[in-house]
């Protein structure tokens, strides 16, 4: 089956003293989404941006935003990101006792919803809020910061994912991975059934970022297209 494959550079690699350009950058180079990472130094022990920063973002650019929470508390929050302009918005599984809850303030506010999943977290706690869900992100590095090796276990867990969705009548939810992805790692996660492909360090750091993504591109797309 045919199915959508996206990449989403992450700017927490990029250069946050010209940050509009670094977007506008990647955008020229047929990135699909913008991944923003906010963390707040509780859930994950680093911190970064607010929903100012989405704001800003969304006045310079049409790519759609897709906000990353790594945040306790999130259904407190989301409200002020999606009125800041987020395409897409997911939060922790591990972050809230109220996931089904959450999701559905992110649906209220008309905003594309995801649960993610940290690397060590089991895939059971989906099951009953997939019928919520727009897309799942899984975790291929422990949420915090940019740079961090891929870790392969999560290569099986994408793959009993994408089983598991298209067994239950659910094909079209997507699957983003996020973490340690590049040209090698994006073209595994897609043959095992991902759909968006967060990258920071593979794209903001590479001395050809157009090379890069399109190499990606078609790492992905041969990929996909194994049987
Ligand atoms: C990590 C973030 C990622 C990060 C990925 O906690 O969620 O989005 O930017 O960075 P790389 O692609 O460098 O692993
Ligand atoms: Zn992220």
């Amino acid at each position: 089956m045919e199915s959508l494959r996206l990449i989403a550079p992450s700017i927490l690699s990029a250069n946050f003293a010209k940050l509009g350009d670094e977007v506008a950058e990647v955008a020229a180079y047929g990135a699909d989404w913008i991944h923003v990472d906010v963390m707040d130094g509780q859930f994950v022990p680093n911190i970064t941006m607010g929903p100012i920063v989405v704001e800003w973002l969304k006045s310079v650019t049409s790519s759609p935003l897709d906000v990353h929470l790594m945040i306790v508390s999130p259904e407190a929050y989301i409200p002020a990101f999606a009125k800041a302009g987020a395409g897409s918005i997911s939060f922790h599984a591990e972050a809230t006792s109220h996931i089904h809850r959450t999701l559905q303030i992110i649906r209220e506010a008309n905003v594309r919803a995801g649960v993610a999943l940290n690397p060590s977290t089991p895939l059971d706690v989906l099951e009953y809020v997939v019928d919520d869900l727009d897309f799942i992100l899984v975790m291929t590095v422990n949420p915090g910061f940019g740079g961090q090796k891929f870790i392969p276990a999560t290569v099986a867990k994408v793959q009993r994912l994408r089983e598991w969705l298209d067994a239950t009548g659910h094909a079209d939810v997507l699957i983003e991975v996020d973490g340690g992805i590049n040209v090698t790692t994006a073209g595994v996660m897609s043959e095992a059934g991902a759909n968006v492909f967060v990258a920071g360090s593979a794209i903001f750091g590479a001395s050809d970022r157009q090379i890069t993504i399109k190499q990606m591109r078609e790492a992905i797309e041969n990929a996909a297209q194994r049987p």
